[in-house]
Order: C-alpha cells, then sequence, then structure tokens
C-alpha cells in the first residue's frame, strides 16, 4: 500500500531556533529530518530552522557544525534566516536550543500566535541539561555534545509533532511552572 500524500491541513510543521542559526538549530533541522525520512514521513511534517539574531543570514551552517555532522552522516544544507513573525502561526511547535533562545521567542511571539513554544531540553529524559549549550565559541567537542543531545532528543520531538506524546515533557514543563 502506499501513503496517501497529506493535505496542507494535515501536515505537521516543527522550527528549530537558536541564537545565530548556524550551529545548533541547523543540526535539529538535520537530525529530525533524517528520522522522518527513515520512517516515511518526509511529507507529512515541514521541518526549518532560524534564528533569533541576524549576525549570520543567508551563510551555510558553521563549518565546524556540518563537519561533525557529516561523521554521522547528517547533511546540514540549511541557509541562515532570522525569526519572523509569521513563525509563530505556521509552525505547530517552535523548539528553543536554551532558555536565553526561549525567552527571545517569547518575547518576539505576537499575541494569540498558535505556535506551541518548547525548550529543547523538555524532550530529553529527567537529568539532561536545561539548554543545549552553544557551541560557537568552543573547541570541536561542543559540536559533537550538540549531536549527542540532539539525536537524544528527536524521537520525543517527533512523537509530540505527530501525537501530542514524547518522553519528559509534561513533567519538566509542571516543575518549570
Ligand atoms: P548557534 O551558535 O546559535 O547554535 O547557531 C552561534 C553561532 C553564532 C553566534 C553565536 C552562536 N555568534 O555570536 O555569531
Amino acid at each position: 500500500m502506499t501513503a496517501r500524500r497529506p493535505e496542507p491541513d494535515e501536515v505537521r510543521r516543527v522550527l528549530f531556533v537558536c541564537l545565530g542559526n548556524i550551529c545548533r538549530s541547523p543540526t535539529g533541522e538535520g537530525v529530525l529530518r533524517r528520522l522522518v525520512e527513515r520512517r516515511g514521513l518526509a511529507e507529512a511534517v515541514e521541518i526549518d530552522s532560524a534564528g533569533t539574531g541576524a549576525w549570520h543570514v543567508g551563510e551555510p551552517a558553521d563549518r565546524r557544525m556540518r563537519s561533525a555532522a557529516a561523521e554521522r552522516g547528517y547533511e546540514l544544507a540549511s541557509r541562515a534566516r532570522q525569526v519572523s513573525a509569521g513563525d509563530f502561526d505556521h509552525f505547530d511547535l517552535i523548539v528553543a536550543m536554551d532558555r536565553a533562545n526561549l525567552g527571545d521567542l517569547r518575547d518576539l511571539a505576537p499575541g494569540g500566535a498558535r505556535a506551541e513554544l518548547r525548550l529543547f531540553s523538555d524532550f530529553l529524559p529527567p537529568g539532561s541539561p536545561e539548554d543545549v549549550p552553544d557551541p560557537y565559541y568552543g573547541g570541536p567537542q561542543g559540536f559533537d555534545r550538540v549531536i549527542d543531545l540532539i539525536e537524544q532528543g528527536a524521537e520525543a520531538i517527533l512523537d509530540h509533532l505527530l501525537d501530542g506524546t514524547g518522553t519528559g515533557a509534561n513533567a519538566r514543563r509542571a516543575e518549570r511552572g
């Protein structure tokens, strides 16, 4: 049986957001994209990434991030862009890589926007760090750490996007209030 092409209103949409849109959020996009392709869901899930800052708009992902990702078979093909007001209506779920990104998104969100704003670590197992650490000014191990964390959370994000489940999410949100 071949899967039916989803209607536009059935497509689920997720946006990953970090500061520069050249390290962490392009990795979120690349890791989730491979997961949905493996599950045969490429047409059912739209995935994008953006930054709260505009310094790198138009640039490919950071060379160090691309090469760490390529070591694990991920191609990061994004070009950096800044978050826009329309993103808050277009996407079902916006995932911030750290708490500063989440705070900035809350400040930017238009009133009544439909996207659900979440922290990436909501989808990580209990005891995980609250932030996906910014690797930009650090050494090479920081880029591997980004991929480790994103690989750990990607499945729960996809589950949440598709049917509202996802490990750890509710407990963590309740803790933060
Ligand atoms: P990202 O990393 O937010 O994971 O893309 C950064 C990239 C660039 C800068 C900061 C963080 N920057 O200050 O230029």
